[in-house]
């Protein structure tokens, strides 16, 4: 007997949706496309991607760490800090995305999920409870350390192999940012009185 819920054209085509489905892969991590317009040799795609997608399970990590931070926080400075948290988390978004594109723009393919970027990342791990805003602030500043040191890294490496468009946008856009975003959370770590200046004694 013929299924009635289904009534397929007779070339087979059916407006009922295929779930369910999986299939092999269409390109394998760690791998580039062989033929770009882009005037870069396979092997430096290959070594700019793998680099690029540890900054990336970096940079994500340190978004990641900006939420938790604006979620967190707790104290007198809670509404400033919490708006300063979001502000540097927004703006990590865009440099994921930046950097994830630029990946796959080389023929790469980018890290995406928690667990991935979990195994990858070089940032230490903070526990799932509330911390104090000074560990809060500490914590944030060894990310963009970590960050920092491996983007100078790559723009020179990026510089050596050719690659003018890595080097422009880890120079331009990732270090300025990490850069001006450490500055913003150092200021917090001064030891500088809020009520009672230190008094000058004559001598
Ligand atoms: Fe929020």
């Amino acid at each position: 007997m013929k299924n009635k819920r289904e009534s397929p054209a007779s070339d087979g085509t059916t407006a009922q949706p295929r779930f369910h489905q999986r299939a092999a892969e269409i390109q394998a991590y760690g791998t580039v496309n062989h033929l770009l317009p882009l005037e870069l040799e396979e092997t430096v795609r290959l070594e700019m991607t793998a680099q690029l997608n540890q900054l990336l399970a970096d940079t994500m990590t340190l978004r990641d760490l900006y939420k938790k931070s604006h979620w967190q926080v707790a104290g007198p400075t809670f509404y400033q800090l919490h708006l300063l948290f979001d502000k540097h988390f927004d703006e990590q978004v865009e440099l994921v995305d930046s950097i994830a594109e630029r990946i796959q723009l080389l023929g790469g393919v980018s890290i995406a999920m928690a667990h991935d970027v979990a195994e990858m990342t070089r940032i230490e791990r903070p526990p799932r409870g509330r911390e104090a805003i000074p560990v809060q602030l500490s914590r944030l500043l060894d990310a963009h350390q970590v960050i920092i040191g491996q983007v100078r890294k790559l723009a020179r490496r990026a510089g050596e192999l050719g690659d003018d468009g890595t080097t422009d946008l880890v120079v331009s856009e990732i270090l300025r940012r990490n850069e001006l975003q450490a500055w913003f959370l150092s200021e917090h770590l001064v030891d500088a009185p809020l009520v009672h200046a230190e008094p000058v004694h004559a001598k």
